[in-house]
Order: structure tokens, then sequence, then C-alpha cells
């Protein structure tokens, strides 16, 4: 088994390993003991992995409720947040119990709203069981929930206690929704490792990820360790999400995160290297990354379209943005820019001009 460490406003591990969920009891009570735990979850990760979690849990000695969702984004709105609360309080939960978050990022984030806002806060497990959830979302303490005016609008930050990550869990997911986790694998590799980078062109095998899973953990404890809230250098894992917000956000979410991010993070590599920020092209490699993954590079939208779109994103402060742009494989930095030079920066980036 791995574990990599985070040390931020709480200490917590996460544990990688093919087969993790039918340990998950004996690995929660090594860091809380016997209690109530509500398994928040989905209903197509249900179907497969709720009876070894709940049987391992149950085997451990904790006492269960479970609390199954329709899957998908329309999961993560006030009214099912609402939801959650109220199953947390008809079943009694208490400052000393536990809830569990067994799906992938809808689930954490829902369900991890919900444990940081109910009694103030109460301890809360990510068991994460898409890619996504597992490199990016179930680690870094963000969770929140969608408004009618936007995605993420209400959120807080509360922390796991433990994550736990069964690598087996990925054989199931839709092809889809696997390239969607590789996009953010790639991601890291362009913001911090050249290695890591080169394994995703050479196109990963779903079966065998734990060491790449790994990988990613650390690169995104290394930017969020320090800087919990997102004032600094937690910023640099934006790469290619400003342009990916604006696509997702133009296709009434019909594209989803990490097919956006990929089309953004070509249009950051474009402009930078066209614009003279870049030591080297990272564009070539790229498009060879993205295609070993199964992932698109053309985006569908002009500049002008992805700027009013990216502009009205609540990560923008004041008349400025920081746009993450990529120097060298394995290296990229922060750019402050005036909102205004947004759409010319786009255009360089999709070649109009
Ligand atoms: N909190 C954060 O830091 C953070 C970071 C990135 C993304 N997110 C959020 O994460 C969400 C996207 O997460 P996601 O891509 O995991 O989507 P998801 O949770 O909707 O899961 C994708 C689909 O796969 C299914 N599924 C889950 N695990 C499965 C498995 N092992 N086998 C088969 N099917 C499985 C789900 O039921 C769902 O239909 C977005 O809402 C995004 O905003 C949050
Ligand atoms: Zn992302």
């Amino acid at each position: 088994m791995k574990t990599v460490s985070i040390d931020s406003s709480k200490q917590y591990n996460i544990h990688i390993e093919r087969g993790l969920l039918k340990k998950a009891g004996s690995l929660i009570s090594q860091v809380h003991p016997r209690c109530k735990a509500a398994i928040v979850t989905d209903d197509n990760v249900a179907r497969l992995y709720l009876s070894q979690v709940s049987a391992g849990l149950e085997n451990a000695g904790y006492s269960l409720c479970t609390l199954i969702l329709p899957h998908g984004e329309h999961s993560k709105s006030l009214g099912v947040w609402t939801k959650v609360l109220q199953f947390l309080a008809e079943n009694g939960l208490t400052k000393s119990d536990l809830v569990l978050a067994l799906g992938g990022g809808v689930i954490g984030d829902v369900a991890g709203f919900a444990a940081g806002t109910y009694l103030r806060e109460i301890p809360l497990v990510q068991l994460p069981t898409t890619l996504l959830a597992a490199i990016d979302s179930s680690v870094g303490g963000k969770t929140g929930i969608d408004l009618p005016q936007g995605k993420n609008l209400a959120g807080v930050f509360c922390q796991p206690e433990l994550v736990i990550c069964d690598t087996a869990a990925l054989d199931t997911l839709t092809d889809h929704y696997f390239a969607d986790g590789c996009a953010e694998g790639i991601k890291y590799g362009l913001l911090a490792d050249k290695e890591l980078f080169d394994a995703f062109a050479r196109g990963v095998n779903r079966r065998d990820m734990d060491d790449i899973v790994a990988r990613c953990v650390e690169i995104k404890r290394d930017f969020v360790q320090g800087d919990e809230r997102d004032m600094g250098k937690r910023q640099m894992l934006n790469l290619g999400h400003t342009v990916g917000h604006a696509i997702e956000k133009l296709s009434g979410y019909s594209i989803s995160h990490g097919h956006a991010v990929a089309m953004g993070m070509v249009v950051m590599c474009r402009a930078a290297y066209s614009l003279g920020y870049s030591r080297e092209n990272c564009t070539p490699p790229l498009l060879q990354a993205l295609d070993a993954c199964h992932l698109p590079s053309a985006c569908p939208y002009d500049a002008a379209a992805l700027a009013k779109a990216a502009l009205s994103d609540k990560k923008r402060r004041g008349d400025n943005l920081t746009l993450i742009l990529p120097l060298r494989m394995g290296e990229c930095c922060r750019e402050t820019i005036p909102m205004k030079d947004l759409e010319g920066f786009i255009a360089a980036g999709l070649g109009e001009r």
C-alpha cells in the first residue's frame, strides 16, 4: 500500500492500493474510534461497491446508515445538500461520528460540504472511486455545491480524516470518465513532472495506476500545503481551467470537466509559446498525450465567447486575472494580466491571431 501524508490544518493520510475498499473498516478504525458512520454514495457506486464497504465497517464495529443519491452533477445542488443534512440529523449523528463520501467528485463535494456544515463540521472520510476524485477532488479539502447561477458557488474547506483510494474501482469506470481524470493527471505532469507527463503520453494502463495516482497526489499536496485557501501557489492547479471552465459553461455542461480542461491546456500552451513566455514549445507533446488518453484538443468556441464566459468566473479578483502558463515541460508560472487582455491572449492560443 502506498501512503501519502498531507500536513495542512489537519494532518491526514491518503492510502492507495487495489482492493482497499474491502479494508475500509479496519483502516478507518486506525484513525477514528467506533461510532455511527453515514455512508453517502450514488446509485452507480452503490450497486458496485456499497456492500463491500458496509461489510468491512460493520465487522470493524461501526453502526451504519446509508444515503444513496442519484448519480450526476445535479446532485451537487442546494436541494440535495439539504437532504444530506437532514439525513444526518434524522440519524442523530454527533460531532464524534463520521461521514463517508463513497464515490466520484460529485459525492465527495456534496457529502464533504454537508460534513463541513453539519454541526459546524463533523469528521469526514473520502473514498474516491473515479480517477478524477482519486487524484484531485478528494485531496485538499475543497467541498461545495452548484447554484442555479453557476458551478461551485457555495462551499467550505473541510479536510478529511483519511482518504482511502481503491485503485481497483477504476476498472469499472467508463472510458469517458477515465479520460476525464487523465486530463488532470496530464496537467500535473505539465506543471511539475516531465516523467509523469511522459507516462500519460505513452498511454496509461488503468489496471496499474497506483504509482501514477500516488505521484499526482504528491504534486497536489505540494501545491496545497502552505496555501490551503488558494491565495498563492495553489492557483497553479488552475492550469487550463480559466478557459476550461468557460468551455464547460458555453457547452451548457455537455462537455465534461476533464475534456474541457484538456482543450483549455492546449489554448494556454499555444498562447504562452506564441507570445514569448515559454522556453520550449509544449504544444506538440501535449497534443500527443491528449491523443494517447483519448482526450480532445480542439476548442469549439472563439476567443470572444470564451473571454466573455471566463470573465464571469468567480476566481477573478479585481481588474486583473491570473493565468498559469507553461514555461517548459514540468514547469509553469503565474502571470497576472489585465482582464481586457484576456481575449487577445485566448485568440493567440486558438491561433486566431
Ligand atoms: N473539490 C475539489 O477540489 C474538486 C476538484 C475537481 C473536481 N471537482 C468536482 O468533481 C466533480 C466531477 O467528479 P467526477 O468526474 O468524479 O464525476 P462523478 O462523481 O459524477 O462521477 C462520474 C460518473 O462515474 C460514476 N462512477 C463513480 N465511480 C465509479 C466507478 N468506480 N465505476 C463506475 N462508475 C463510477 C458516477 O456514478 C458518475 O456517473 C465535479 O462536480 C467537479 O466540480 C471537485
Ligand atoms: Zn479540474
